[in-house]
Parts: structure tokens; sequence; C-alpha cells
């Protein structure tokens, strides 16, 4: 006896608090910002807002890479002596030990030093039309930030949430990226600093 009334007077503590409590917010719709956004953003499903008129003649390809899903251009279309296998009918051994000029004298690294990095540390020598990782899986041409990602995780971690790099079209779905080689030449990567667009020489004058 003595227990159940305790529990009664405990149970009607509880229920007292749950209806003082709960209704704190009175006239606002919803408990919290993350039912808002929850409930309301329902209401913004198929809106007409969207990027794809600022992609139109711009070919590109959908990549999913650590949960994001997004647009790249495609690159093989641009990449003038493509398809390679025109001339790289064989392995490149075989291609080299015939007395022939080299084929690719304008193409230098200057990347990672020679240790690190040659050629076929990024093409597949038995096909060239292939990009290759540093175990031997080969990576498509237009899917090259793979090959980089080896190697600069970190800004290709960036990247992927959208922190490295440049957005294409506008704002609205669908996100469309620029990839690694829009920017970096692979072979010459690096890219000098330089001075803002526009430089404020009002302030140098100031400062002098
Ligand atoms: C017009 C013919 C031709 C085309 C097209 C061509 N190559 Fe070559 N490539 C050659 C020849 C010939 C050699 C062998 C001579 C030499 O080493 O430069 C060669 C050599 C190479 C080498 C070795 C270079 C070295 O210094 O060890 C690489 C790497 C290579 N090609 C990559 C490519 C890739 C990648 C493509 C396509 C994007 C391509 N080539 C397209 C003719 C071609
Ligand atoms: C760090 C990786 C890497 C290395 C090292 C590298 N390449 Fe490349 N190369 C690439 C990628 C990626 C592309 C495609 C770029 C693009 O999408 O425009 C490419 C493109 C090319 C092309 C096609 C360029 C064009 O516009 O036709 C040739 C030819 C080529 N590489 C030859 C070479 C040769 C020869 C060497 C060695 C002297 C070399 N590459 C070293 C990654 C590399
Ligand atoms: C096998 C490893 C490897 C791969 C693959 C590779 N890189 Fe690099 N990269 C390096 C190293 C090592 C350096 C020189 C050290 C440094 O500056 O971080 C470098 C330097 C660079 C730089 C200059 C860094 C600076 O401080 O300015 C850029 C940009 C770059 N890489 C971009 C790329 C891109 C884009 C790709 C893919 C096409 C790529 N790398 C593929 C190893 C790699
Ligand atoms: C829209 C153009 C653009 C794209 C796309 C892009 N980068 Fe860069 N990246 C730059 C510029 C510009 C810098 C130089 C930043 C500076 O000097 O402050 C840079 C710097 C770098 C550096 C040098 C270190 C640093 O952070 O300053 C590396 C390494 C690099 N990028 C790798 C990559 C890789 C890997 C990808 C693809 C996953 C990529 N970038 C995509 C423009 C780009």
């Amino acid at each position: 006896m003595m227990i159940n009334s305790l529990m009664n007077k405990y149970l009607g503590l509880i229920a007292f608090c749950i209806v003082f409590f709960s209704c704190k917010h009175e006239g606002d719709k919803y408990h919290g910002v993350m039912e808002k956004i929850q409930v309301e953003g329902n209401h913004y499903e198929g809106t007409s807002i969207s990027s794809e008129n600022y992609l139109e003649g711009l070919e590109t390809i959908e990549i999913s890479e650590g949960g994001q899903t997004f647009l790249i251009p495609e690159r093989k279309s641009h990449i003038k002596s493509f398809a390679c296998t025109e001339c790289h009918s064989k392995p490149l051994a075989e291609m080299q030990e015939a007395d022939i000029k080299k084929a690719h004298w304008d193409i230098k690294i200057v990347h990672a030093n020679e240790n690190t990095m040659n050629c076929v540390t990024c093409h597949n020598p038995s096909n060239m039309d292939e990009l290759h990782s540093l175990t031997g899986k080969s990576i498509d041409f237009n899917n090259s930030y793979n090959l980089c990602s080896q190697c600069h995780s970190k800004q290709f971690e960036d990247w992927k949430g959208g922190a490295h790099g440049k957005r294409i079209g506008g704002w609205a779905p669908p996100r469309a990226s620029m990839t690694c080689v829009n920017c970096h030449n692979p072979h010459q990567p690096h890219f000098e600093s330089r001075w803002p667009a526009r430089f404020n020489t009002q302030k140098v004058k100031e400062r002098e």
C-alpha cells in the first residue's frame, strides 16, 4: 500500500513535468530546429531551382566518393593524343627497343623527384589508354583524381567535401565540380604564388 501510493505520487509528478515542460514553446510548431529543417525541407522536394542550365554543353560523368555523389567534367575527349593505343599498340619496352626519336619530348616531369616518380608511376606501360595505381590497379583517365588521391589525401578529402577546387554551374543541385587535372597539369602541378588580381595600390602607397 505504502509503495503504491508513493509510486502514484511520483507518476503524478512525472506526468506534470511532461505536460508542463514539453509545451514550453507555445505558438511554435516544432520542437527544435532539427525537426523544423526536416519538416520544412520536405516542402522543398521537387524544387524548380537547378544548376543544370549552366552545365549545358559540358559533358560530365557522375562519381560517388566517400558518401558524396557529384558530377565532374569528362576528360578523354580533351586529351590531344588520346587514344594512346593508336601508337602504343605494343608494350612500351618493345616500342622503345626500336631506334626511334623521343615521342613526347615536350613532356617533362616537374612534380615529385625521379626516385618517387617516372612516367610509368602513373601511366600503364602495357595499356597506355589507362592510368594505374601504385599497386597496379587500373584507373580510367576520367577518374584521374584517384591517381592523385594516393599521395595527396588531404587535398582529396577537401575536394570531396567541396573545400578544394571549384564548383561549376550554381549552388543549386546537381553539384558539379572541376576535377584535379582541370586545374593542375599532372606533369607540372605546382602553381606559383601570385598577387591578387585586384592589387590594392593605394594601400602600398600608404605603407611607404
Ligand atoms: C603519335 C604516336 C603516339 C601517341 C598518340 C602516343 N604516344 Fe606515347 N610514345 C610514342 C612512342 C613512339 C614512344 C617511344 C619513344 C619514347 O620513349 O619517346 C612513346 C613513349 C611513351 C612513354 C614513355 C616515355 C619515356 O620517356 O619513357 C609514355 C609514358 C607514353 N608514351 C605515354 C603516352 C600516353 C599516356 C599517350 C596517350 C595520352 C601516348 N603516349 C600517345 C608514340 C605515341
Ligand atoms: C603524376 C602522374 C603522371 C606522371 C608521372 C606522368 N603523367 Fe602523363 N598524364 C597523367 C594524367 C593524369 C594525364 C591526363 C591529364 C588530363 O586529363 O588532361 C596525363 C596525360 C599524358 C599525355 C597526354 C597529353 C595530351 O594532352 O595529349 C601524355 C602524352 C603523357 N601523359 C605522357 C607522359 C610521359 C611521357 C610521362 C613521363 C615523362 C608522363 N606522362 C608522366 C599523369 C602522369
Ligand atoms: C606517387 C605519389 C604522387 C602522385 C600519384 C601524385 N603526386 Fe603530386 N606530388 C607528390 C610529391 C612527392 C610532391 C612534391 C612534394 C610536395 O610538394 O608535396 C608532389 C607535388 C604536387 C603539387 C605541388 C605542391 C605544392 O606545394 O605546390 C601538386 C599541386 C600536386 N602534386 C598535384 C598532384 C595531382 C593533381 C596529381 C594527380 C594527377 C598528383 N599530384 C599525383 C606525389 C604525388
Ligand atoms: C579549381 C582548380 C583546382 C582544382 C579542381 C584542384 N586544385 Fe589543387 N590547387 C589549386 C590552386 C590554385 C592551388 C594553389 C593554392 C595556393 O598556392 O594557395 C592548389 C594547391 C594544391 C596542392 C598544393 C598544396 C596546397 O594545398 O596548397 C596540392 C597538393 C593540390 N592542389 C592537389 C589537388 C588535388 C589532388 C586535386 C583533386 C582532388 C586538386 N588539387 C584540385 C587549384 C585546384
